[in-house]
């Protein structure tokens, strides 16, 4: 990413820092900032968090509060993503059960997800990778069917859509981030959005100590001030979680930012259009399925499957002063990483020979609103003429 804040986020922070006492900690511009985004996305209720992590995180454990049924603790999860997917999983005591990509968009193969679907399964965790869509029709049946959760990750593809409509409105719940890399910013910060009002209620109980009070429902709260008589009616602590609060500067600068989301994600799309484009496929792979995506870096995997040839295409880059991230979103295959080695034991690689390609073959590039097409033509100049 280069260059997220703009003049007018400044001097919308100004502002409020010049009022007299101004109040900083989760208040009226935080409350104002999701009405937009809920507006923005088109559900009824979001949460605003400190990070994409925590709204992966609070989602899961909404989960263990809505399950009934303790004999469901798995979560079918893609190879590809970010670290918080899985931890938020294990963290919450759930089982996370591992599925290949596909190349086309970089999300979970549905046909293996079908495949893992069992008694024992509670929900779906997507992850939207790279502004991709990774929903469709099967795969949303099946979880109609099976009566399952869907929560979707769209930390990485905030204003694509399925079926002209956008991703985040699937599922019971969905998370968003606002980290400075991503589409739009708050500094640090996400958002947990959803169309169900327990659950909205829930998610800022998880956000705030698991604090009674924070549900701001008050015949809810008012039973349990009555069950709870021995405790003060303002510390009633419902749930073991921490604080995930984010604040009014981060909305503040939210609110700009998301004025600008649907103008900067056109830029990036046309970006990305031409990026394909003009790529060499002998070279790289192209297929991706671009339906309502809405992008924020360029993706590239190499056709070959030689590690020397890889390693010269990265020289050549780095000489260059090309930036790139190998394994693409959140570092590549996952089961590679040591924090998993303690609770996925003897698990076959080669079932995962796509997230595999990635993990040693695949990048991604910065793809920003305000990136030249001067810059593009030389990064297309310089892939094209690699020697791989
Ligand atoms: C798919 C995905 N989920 C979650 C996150 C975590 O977001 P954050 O960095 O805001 O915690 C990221 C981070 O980039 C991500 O790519």
């Amino acid at each position: 990413m280069h260059n997220n804040f703009s003049k007018s986020d400044f001097s919308d922070v100004k502002k409020l820092l010049n009022q007299t006492s101004p109040i900083l900690t989760q208040s009226k511009k935080v409350e104002e900032f999701e009405k937009k985004w809920s507006k923005w996305l088109g559900v009824r209720y979001s949460t605003f968090v400190s990070s994409g992590s925590s709204a992966n995180y609070i989602s899961i454990s909404i989960l263990k509060v809505l399950n009934k049924n303790k004999y469901k603790n798995e979560i079918i999860v893609p190879t590809l993503t970010w670290i918080s997917d899985i931890s938020s999983i294990l963290l919450n005591g759930f089982k996370p059960i591992f599925v290949d990509i596909n190349l086309e968009n970089l999300s979970m193969d549905i046909d293996q997800v079908l495949k893992k679907i069992n008694k024992r399964t509670l929900g779906i965790f997507i992850t939207h990778a790279q502004g991709f869509n990774g929903l469709n029709d099967k795969l949303l049946k099946a979880v109609n069917k099976n009566k399952l959760y869907l929560i979707e990750d769209v930390c990485e593809s905030h204003g694509a859509t399925y079926k002209n409509k956008k991703l985040g409105t699937f599922g019971l719940m969905s998370n968003f981030s606002f980290y400075y890399a991503h589409h739009m910013t708050t500094i640090e910060g996400g958002m947990i959005s959803t169309n169900i009002k327990e659950i909205y209620e829930l998610s800022k109980i998880f956000r705030s100590h698991g604090m009674a009070r924070e549900s701001k429902n008050q015949s809810y709260e008012n039973k349990l001030i009555k069950k709870f008589k021995n405790l003060s009616p303002q510390f009633i602590f419902l749930y073991p979680t921490l604080n995930f609060r984010n604040n009014e500067i981060g909305a503040c600068i939210g609110i700009n930012q998301l004025k600008k989301l649907n103008e900067n994600n056109r830029k990036r799309k046309n970006n990305l259009k031409y990026f394909l484009n003009f790529l060499d496929g002998r070279k790289y792979w192209k297929n991706f399925d671009q339906t309502g995506s809405s992008n924020y870096a360029f993706p590239i995997i190499l056709q070959t499957n030689n590690i020397k040839k890889r390693n010269y295409f990265e020289k050549i880059l780095t000489k260059k002063k090309i930036e790139f991230r190998r394994g693409n979103a959140g570092g590549g295959n996952q089961l590679r990483q040591p924090y998993l080695k303690k609770y996925v034991k003897k698990i076959n690689l080669r079932k995962f020979p796509n997230v595999e390609k990635v993990h040693f073959f695949g990048y991604y590039i910065g793809n920003f609103p305000d990136l030249s097409k001067k810059k593009i033509d030389y990064l297309l100049n310089v892939l094209n003429k690699i020697n791989i």
